[in-house]
């Protein structure tokens, strides 16, 4: 039997871990609980003891617990150790290598792997303090599940923060118990040797990984009512996002105007201009993976008006006078500092669609290329489907015709062994 240590937060989401547990008891997976001095000011050691059927740990102290159970042998019996709700407070602990209580204590002595599921107002989770912290965290080997983006239990509030539902927790703590016992470990666990140990069948290839990704067309205004754009629909983008996701990666999304909702436990960010795009992408930065799928507009109006353009009866139509937009993917794929260890564009051509591609990879330096052919015989825009070419340093694939989803999977899980193998060869 599996067995999961979960460490309960101080936060509102703190109640869901009753619904996390039975969950998890219903699979045959054994739960065992610590609980913080803050956790319990929202849900009760007796409720989550009478759901888990196990004394619930709390103090580092307690003479009786220690007998029973201390904290060595509650950090060395579990296959994994989950922290829900992972509150700011507690992320900055385990940052920081705290022991200053039993949750900290079991975490900075356990060899299992750590899932944790940050929960908070959406201004912390954004804070540059929580931001390093999760940084270090993800350094030193501990996986990220959510926040999600949605309402807040604050009244009125909503943004990314929320704790990821119970369901998604579930499918990802089964996954991480049938993956390689040791993978993304923390505190004694050497996480390098671990992870270039990770077989490349491996259900998680990104775990611990931060991804980013662009998607969807941009806006250029031409007055506050009319703008530029392009047939993008942002699924190839979006689809890449909810792969990464899948895979195990920390995604963040940086998205122009799409119709599509925003994916389940990515962090989300929305603009609209291609200068605005490559200021979200620089502030997101440093990301393990970068995936170029939006479609940016190459050139902008040069001095959009203030108000309304108006029609006057028998002047000529305005002149739009343009000029070019920044170059987001060469910006990226040639800074020194912060650039991500893969570099991924897409080349949209309507003809010689290879050729076009593999000049555009060596002018803009990027690592691999996604060519794929958008002429209207092809139905690429808009449409679920994509025929692509992948064009490395070394080589050029033909990819079959495939669903969207399955371009970003096979993309994405490549993206994983790219980085294993370099890690190897370091
Ligand atoms: N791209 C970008 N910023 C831009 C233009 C493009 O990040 N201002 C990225 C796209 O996301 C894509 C890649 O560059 O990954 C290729 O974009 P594409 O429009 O095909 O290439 P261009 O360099 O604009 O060349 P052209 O339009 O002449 O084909």
């Amino acid at each position: 039997m599996k067995r999961v240590l979960l460490i309960i937060g101080g936060g509102i989401a703190a109640y869901k871990c009753l619904d996390l547990i039975r969950r998890l008891a219903e699979r045959g997976i054994a739960v065992r609980c610590v609980m913080t001095k803050a956790a319990q000011e929202f849900i009760t050691p007796l409720a989550v003891g009478a759901v888990s059927n196990e004394r619930v740990a709390t103090e580092l102290f307690d003479l009786e617990g220690e007998r029973e159970i201390g904290h060595i042998r509650l950090a060395r019996e579990a296959d994994l150790v989950v922290v829900a709700p992972a509150t700011a407070d507690l992320l900055a602990r385990m940052a920081q290598g705290y022991a200053n209580d039993l949750a900290t204590a079991v975490l900075l002595a356990t060899r299992a792997p750590v899932l944790a599921a940050p929960a908070m107002n959406p201004a912390m989770w954004t804070h540059r303090a929580t931001k390093r912290n999760v940084r270090q965290l993800e350094a030193d080997g501990v996986q990220f599940i959510g926040p999600n983006a949605g309402e807040m239990a604050e009244k009125g509030e909503a943004g990314v923060g929320r704790m990821a539902e119970v369901a998604e927790l579930v499918t990802r703590i089964e996954a991480l118990l049938t993956a390689d016992g040791k993978e993304g470990g923390f505190g004694f666990l050497n996480v390098s040797t671990a992870r270039s140990a990770r077989p490349a069948s491996s259900p998680l290839p990104l775990a611990g990984r931060h991804v980013l990704v662009t998607s969807g067309p941009t806006h250029e205004p031409i007055d506050p009512v009319r703008y530029i754009a392009n047939r993008s629909s942002g699924k190839q983008g979006h689809a890449l996002a909810v792969a990464a996701r899948r895979l195990g990666a920390r995604v963040t999304l940086i998205s122009g105007p799409v119709q599509l909702p925003d994916p389940e436990g990515v962090e989300v960010r929305h603009v609209e201009t291609a200068r605005e795009m490559l200021e979200a992408v620089e502030a997101a930065l440093p990301a393990d993976v970068a995936v170029f799928a939006a479609a940016v507009a190459d050139w902008r109006v040069a001095m959009p008006g203030a108000g309304k353009i108006k029609k006057a009866a028998g002047a000529a139509p305005p002149a739009l006078v343009l000029v070019e937009n920044p170059d987001i993917l060469r910006t990226i794929a040639k800074r020194g500092a912060r650039r991500p260890a893969l570099v991924i564009g897409f080349a949209a051509e309507t003809q010689d669609v290879v050729a076009y591609a593999t000049a555009k990879r060596k002018a803009k330096g990027i690592d691999w290329i996604v060519a794929n052919d958008v002429s209207e015989k092809s139905g690429v825009f808009g449409g679920d489907r994509n025929r692509v070419h992948l064009i490395t340093a070394d080589e050029v694939e033909d990819w079959p015709d495939m669903d969207k989803a399955e371009v970003a999977d096979a993309l994405l899980r490549r993206a994983g062994d790219y980085l294993a193998q370099s890690r190897e060869s370091v």
